[in-house]
Formats: C-alpha cells, structure tokens, sequence
C-alpha cells in the first residue's frame, strides 16, 4: 500500500532566534530541508510525500529547498497552522484514501537515516503507531511554575521521542479528528493516539536524529554529518 510522508516545515523556529527560518538555514551544501527531504527521497518504502510550509511560502520553499533538485516523490505542498499539530493536520486532510500508512517526520530532522525509518514503518505495520526515541541521558525533574522541583521520576523509564513517528491512516486520522473536537494539543502526535488509549511502540533511534532547534544544533548536525563523510 502507499506510505506517504507528511513533513512539517512551517514552524517559526523562535528558538533558533535567527532572520531566516531554520528549515531554510544552511546545513552544509544546501538547506535544513532539502537534506530532509532528500533522505525521504531515497527511502525505498515511501511512495509519496506531502510537504507543510507556512502559509505563503510556497514559493519562497520551492526557491530555496526544491530548486535545480528532483524530489519526484513530492505530491502536494500544503499551508500549515499556528500550531505543529494543525500543520500536520492540514497535511493529512490531502492524503489520499488509499493510503496504508503516514510516516510523519519533522522538516527540522535532517539527519534520520533510511533504516531508522524503515524500523519504524515495520512497528507500525504490526501494531498501528510507532516512533523512534532514544533513553534520555540526563535526569529529568517535575518542576512547578515557581521553579520548585516536584518530583523526578526514574531515569530508567523516560524516552525522548523524535521523528518518524509512523501511523495506520485510519489511526492517525481518528486521532486527530478526536484532537480538533475536544480541543486537545500535544507537541507529537503519538500523544493523539495515546489520548485514544491505543498503543504506540517506540523504536530504539540514534542520538544523531537531533531535531534542529537551537544555534548549537547546527554545529551538532555539521559534526555529525562530516563525521559520515569519512
Ligand atoms: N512546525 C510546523 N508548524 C508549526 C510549528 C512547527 O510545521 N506551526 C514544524 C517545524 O517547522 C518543525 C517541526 O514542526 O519542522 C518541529 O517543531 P519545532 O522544532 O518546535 O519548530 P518551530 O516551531 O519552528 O520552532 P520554535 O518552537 O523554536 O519556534
Ligand atoms: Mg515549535
């Protein structure tokens, strides 16, 4: 069946604080996203790709990301929301009917790798939601809007969870109808089907799937990819 990819790249990127947007920063030869992009090009099981940007930008994407380069897989570039959830929505409503599964993967993740994927895919298949997350490597806390700690649950039980997270259609579209309805918004959309009360396995990942948030990300994912290039 088709597994499409839906990719969210129309965030603002405050967090980055620079005057272009993230997703359009340069990470090497070309942007955040064509690199994105390009991984999800060469995966053998996605068929199809559904790109969110922000409203407007369109052009401006295709300038910057999809000039002089073939991403044949491209089906639609959609207009995203004010919130991550609502980008991804608006990019499941142009999925087609027959599609089996929906690879949602951040624009921001430009260094997820072709098996990591695959993995992914795989779990879902079997149980219906799946996400890659690696062990959390510092110890969280539970703190209180004075900045008191409330508690700090067990390391051994926490997972960062990243992108892909894979879903069947059905799924991932009655979870988030049941979001939009009862007003609930989550920063992943494995939270969705978690509000359904239905499983979602994670995937054990790299911690090279950095999502590209702050300025130091950037020399991260550089580090990171030179280092592949030897
Ligand atoms: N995203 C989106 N639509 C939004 C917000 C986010 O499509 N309204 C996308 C981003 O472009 C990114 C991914 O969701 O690829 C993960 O979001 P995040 O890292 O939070 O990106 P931003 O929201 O752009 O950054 P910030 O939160 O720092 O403003
Ligand atoms: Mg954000």
């Amino acid at each position: 069946g088709n597994v499409i990819a839906v990719i969210p790249a129309a965030g603002v990127g405050s967090r980055m604080g620079t005057n272009i947007k993230k997703q359009y920063l340069n990470l090497m030869d070309r942007p955040v996203l064509a690199h994105t992009l390009g991984v999800l090009e060469e995966c053998p099981d996605i068929t199809g790709i559904v790109l969110v940007v922000a409203p407007g930008e369109e052009a401006l994407c295709k300038k910057m990301v999809l000039h002089g380069k073939e991403f044949t897989k491209i089906m639609a570039v959609v207009p995203g929301g004010d919130h991550r959830q609502t980008s991804v929505y608006n990019g499941l409503a142009v999925l087609p009917e027959t599609t089996e599964l929906v690879v949602i993967h951040d624009g921001a993740r430009p260094l997820v790798q072709t098996g990591e994927i695959n993995r992914v895919i795989r779990e879902a298949r079997a149980i219906g939601a799946a996400a890659l997350a690696v062990p959390v490597k510092d110890t969280v806390k539970v703190v209180n809007d004075q900045g008191l700690v409330v508690y700090t649950p067990p390391r051994e039980t926490l997972w960062a969870v990243q992108t892909p997270q894979v879903f069947r259609y059905e799924l991932i579209m009655k979870a988030h109808r049941a979001a939009k309805e009862t007003g609930i918004f989550a920063t992943d959309d494995c939270a969705l089907v978690e509000a359904l009360g239905r499983p979602v396995r994670l995937v054990p990942g790299s911690y090279e799937n950095i999502k590209i948030t702050t300025p130091e990300d950037l020399v991260l994912a550089e580090a990171f990819l030179r280092r592949r290039k030897q």
